[in-house]
């Protein structure tokens, strides 16, 4: 049977094309099982939902639509964890540091935490699709971009398009190969025919002439645009050796990994219309500024948590299940009476040190002067990345991503207070836009690693933990369930939050659907 004689066959006795496709695994690779159908009343159990992040949202939404009754926890006064897009007004205080505001001007915003959505993470896009959440294309990349390495090499210290690295190395890389098949220096299996056609595509590829040489090609550009009057003028490439010696092709290679391939996706409007969404429909379920101070299995099977909530009143609160969502490098300073194995492995796990700083500017140089519209500039600088606004293109001001670090440059920009962070965003993007001085207006930073209720970017595996510790988490302690980003195979991605959510909603359900009416007994 053909994949779509099988897609047909299922939607023709009453499936989905959704679920043939995942059955099919097309829609994304290690799909989880798929939740049940809406049904049941869920046999009136109560659950406890720690954390109003996008597992804990998505976790109390599916939980409602099969008819159980949730309490969600949240710390901040704000629904989305990560998923924080920041406007004005907005502030962050971090463990020992300061409180910082926000002086967007209305209109523009920092999504601080997640920013892209890639396309094959179906749970991500179906959820937009269902709640409403419109839509826009993101550009992680852009060959007008600028490639930034600082070093020793001809084209080092200096903003190169990265259209023209990119090209000249294709060009180089192929000619390399072509010359290597043509002269018969391959080892492959190929027969001549097939020589021939792999020789078409480096040609191809490459932009290579006939004697399969690169020389250059426009696709990187011209000396000077043609004009009615004159032709365009072609760049001499640069120089394999320039691009090499100056570090160039070594940094950037991961640019189209799995999950930053085109097309990507961000909601219009800010990554937070995601959480807004879910908090729309889940109001009355959600309780802000719920601080957790103790997770409790009880005798009865139940589980009881302790807060101290919005006007600082010390609460209790039961259920019959927790869905417990709080980063576990927080919930490691957690009250509990967890398993001794749990308790070992939430604490073993390491949690990444990363950045961002949003910079207004007066104007939109980048797109006005230097022809930039959304995507991403690398560097060898610490400030590792500059994002360009993927909306309002042409607007009079615009707020781009100064900095994106990760690990220790992460923790030795997050040192810094704000200022400090701010100049060296300043002083570093500078040397790839000069403009930067006399357009800044203002800038919020973000260090997840040191911010309250988070205390990390996303779930740092190693082999080690990934071997020891992972499994324990990803089974219930008694009627305790851990969920989020942090359990799952891709952390750092929504798509893995709504994932691990749907896992510990379909384990929840599958056991109450096997356990006697009366009884909520423990695992
Ligand atoms: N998902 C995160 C990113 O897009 C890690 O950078």
């Amino acid at each position: 049977m053909t994949r779509r004689e099988f897609i047909w066959s299922v939607v023709r006795t009453g499936g989905s094309a959704a679920a043939a496709l995942s059955a099919l695994d097309l829609r994304e690779s290690s799909s989880p099982p798929s939740l049940p159908d809406r049904r049941g009343d869920g046999g009136g159990k109560h659950i406890l939902v720690l954390g109003g992040g996008l597992a804990g949202l998505s976790a109390a939404y599916e939980l409602r639509k099969l008819g159980y009754s949730c309490t969600i926890l949240e710390a901040r006064t704000r629904p989305g964890g990560r998923c924080w897009s920041v406007r004005g007004g907005d502030t962050t205080s971090e463990i020992d540091g300061p409180t910082q505001t926000a002086a967007f001007d209305s209109g523009h915003y920092l999504n601080a935490g997640p920013a892209r959505i890639p396309h094959h993470h179906s749970l991500t896009m179906d959820y937009c699709e269902e709640l409403g959440v419109e839509l826009e294309m993101f550009a992680n990349d852009n060959e007008a971009a600028y490639y930034y390495v600082e070093g020793e090499g001809p084209l080092a210290d200096q903003p190169v398009r990265a259209r023209k690295v990119e090209t000249d190395l294709y060009g180089y890389t192929s000619e390399l190969l072509a010359k290597s098949v043509h002269e018969d220096k391959l080892d492959t299996p190929l027969s001549s025919r097939d020589e021939e056609r792999l020789l078409a595509y480096l040609r191809e590829r490459g932009a290579l002439s006939d004697d399969f040489s690169y020389e250059g090609t426009a696709r990187r550009g011209y000396e000077s645009n043609p004009s009615p009057t004159s032709d365009a003028e072609l760049a001499d490439p640069f120089t394999l050796e320039s691009i090499i010696k100056s570090g160039f092709g070594d940094e950037y290679s991961d640019a189209y990994g799995f999950h930053q391939q085109p097309t990507m996706f961000e909601p219009v409007g800010g990554m937070d219309r995601i959480p807004q969404a879910f908090a729309e429909e889940l109001n009355r379920d959600l309780e802000y500024g719920a601080e957790i101070d103790g997770i409790f299995k009880q005798a009865d099977g139940g589980v009881e948590v302790s807060y101290v909530d919005a006007h600082n009143r010390p609460q209790k609160v039961e259920g019959d299940y927790c869905v417990c969502t709080i980063p576990l490098s927080v919930l490691s300073s957690i009250e509990n009476n967890m398993s001794t194995e749990m308790t070992e492995a939430i604490d073993a796990v390491d949690f990444s040190r990363t950045g961002k700083i949003g910079l207004q500017f007066s104007r939109r140089f980048w797109e006005e002067d230097e022809y930039i519209y959304g995507g991403v500039s690398r560097t060898s600088m610490d400030i590792t990345q500059i994002w360009y606004p993927n909306y309002d293109f042409f607007a009079d001001k615009g707020v781009l991503i100064g900095y994106y670090n990760f690990g220790d440059t992460a923790e030795k920009v997050g040192d810094l207070d704000a200022v400090g962070r701010e100049e060296l965003a300043l002083e570093q993007g500078s040397k790839i836009h000069p403009q930067y001085r006399e357009e800044f207006e203002n800038s919020f930073s973000i260090a997840w690693h040191k911010t309250r209720y988070q205390e990390g970017g996303w779930a740092d595996y190693d082999e080690e933990t990934r071997e020891t510790y992972y499994s324990r988490l990803t089974e219930p302690d008694g009627p305790i369930y851990l969920a989020g980003d942090q359990i799952s195979n891709h952390p750092g991605w929504m798509n893995a939050a709504f994932k691990s959510a749907h896992y510990a909603v379909r384990r929840i359900h599958d056991r109450e659907a096997a356990s006697p009416p009366t009884s909520s007994s423990g695992e």
